[in-house]
């Protein structure tokens, strides 16, 4: 094969054959082909788009590249959750020992925080002791007896995803439909799981900010895990306002805790979480209510056993910031909206999130919002407490967080979470 020939033929907006393909993913993974011609590959996809029978067969090599886990051995079907990332979603620290309490086994295979959206790995690494790193083994273990894990995938699952995607960071060519899709399914079912259910957000805190662009991903997802056997529903929910009332590392396992132990009540973060629970026990064909698990501490009982199993003490003190700023209202009236982008911007330049890959995160920073769309206010009441190790960071925190919020005379309309369900 010639991928000069190949890049002219995607460039000129020919269909790839799966010979093609395949060939492509093997020599790039042998490190036969430079990375500027992938780069140029992957910038003709980005302006072409790929075929369903490309994309399949695309995110068939990407599996291919590496090992497939096989959880058919466990005695609980298996139904994992994907979201597309968001401010304060820390949705998958109480929905997978919620699904487990259900009789589901939930193998979480998370990620690390980039930019403004948190990640589930850097939220649970705030536990003293808490370990991310797995054997296969050790996970399938967990998965028998507890029901759920969540940890980061193994270096062999899906290695072509992690070049592409690095190289795809440097190339301007994330933000393509197809190569989300791909590279998103492509781990899920490498992982082995019977179901997904994938949490699409959109609005000003998403990756997507357009909704109708957000559907398209959804459904281009739920079409590429069909065709791999897997059973697949999405949810596109709203991400315009933080979910929940903490954003930052400790923050959220905190808010977590509070959730599950039935001592926090902050309706859009229990609205999205038992939505998602329905969709994954509706997959994996178990009748329950997420929301009894919720209330009687079977939820919690999980969580905790989840955390011990991975090294973690769920009695431990959870860090906590030395500076600590309040951001108070600048007049009485009602919350309008609480930009969850700018909040998202604000916890990262407090010190919870990365602007690169190595970077260190902050276990304690991150932004407590006392206040949430549809709340009334005093003028001088706080509306935000901004947490970090770093006096220092304080300022260019608020700076992001001028527009954050809006106060007015009207209450505004109520939004649901869930905007659509796509199955
Ligand atoms: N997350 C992924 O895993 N891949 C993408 O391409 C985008 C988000």
């Amino acid at each position: 094969m010639d991928m000069v020939n190949l890049i002219c033929a995607k460039r000129d907006g020919r269909e790839l054959s799966d010979d093609e393909i395949d060939w492509v993913m093997n020599a790039y993974v042998a490190g036969t082909v430079a990375d500027e011609q992938v780069a140029s590959l992957l910038m003709a996809v980005f302006w072409r788009g790929l075929s369903d029978a490309e994309l399949s067969r695309w995110t068939t090599a990407i599996i291919a590249s590496g090992e497939q886990l096989d959880l058919s051995g466990l005695s609980r079907p298996t139904v994992d959750k994907h979201s597309t990332g968001g401010v304060g979603d820390k949705v998958s620290l109480i929905l997978a020992p919620l699904v487990a309490a259900c009789g589901a086994a939930v193998p979480q295979l998370s990620g690390r925080g980039l930019g403004h959206t948190g990640g589930t790995l850097d939220k649970l690494d705030a536990i003293p002791g808490w370990r991310s790193e797995l054997s296969n083994s050790e996970m399938l273990a967990q998965l028998e007896e507890i029901g759920c894990v969540i940890c980061a995938a193994g270096a062999g699952l899906a290695p072509a995803d992690r070049k592409l995607y690095a190289l795809r960071d440097v190339t301007g060519t994330v933000d393509s439909i197809p190569l989300i899709a791909g590279s998103i399914m492509s781990k899920k079912i490498a992982e082995g799981t019977e179901s997904l259910v994938l949490d699409v957000k959109v609005g000003s805190g998403a990756f997507m900010t357009d909704r109708d662009r957000a559907g398209e991903l959804a459904r281009t997802m739920v079409r590429l895990g069909r065709d791999h056997g897997l059973k697949v529903t999405a949810v596109l929910s709203a991400m315009d306002t933080p979910l929940g009332r903490s954003v930052g590392n400790a923050l959220e396992v905190a808010e977590s805790v509070e959730v599950l132990s039935g001592r926090n009540d902050s309706r859009d973060l229990i609205e999205i979480t038992l939505a998602l629970a329905r969709e994954m026990l509706g997959l994996a064909g178990i009748e329950a209510d997420p929301a009894v698990a919720l209330r009687d501490g079977s939820a919690l009982e999980r969580y905790r056993a989840m955390v011990v199993a991975q090294g973690g003490d769920p009695d431990a003190a959870l860090a906590h910031a030395p500076h600590i700023e309040v951001v108070t209202a600048d007049r009485s009236g009602t919350v309008g909206r609480l930009d969850a982008r700018a909040v998202g911007v604000a916890a990262w330049r407090l010190g919870a999130g990365r602007a690169r890959k190595e970077d260190a995160v902050s276990a304690s920073a991150g932004v407590e919002c006392l206040a949430k769309p549809g709340d009334e206010v005093a003028e001088g009441q706080p509306l935000l407490e901004l947490h970090t190790d770093r006096f220092e960071r304080l300022d260019w925190a608020r700076e992001a967080l001028k527009d954050a919020v809006d106060i007015g005379d009207e209450a505004p309309a109520p939004t649901p979470v869930v905007l659509e369900v796509i199955s």
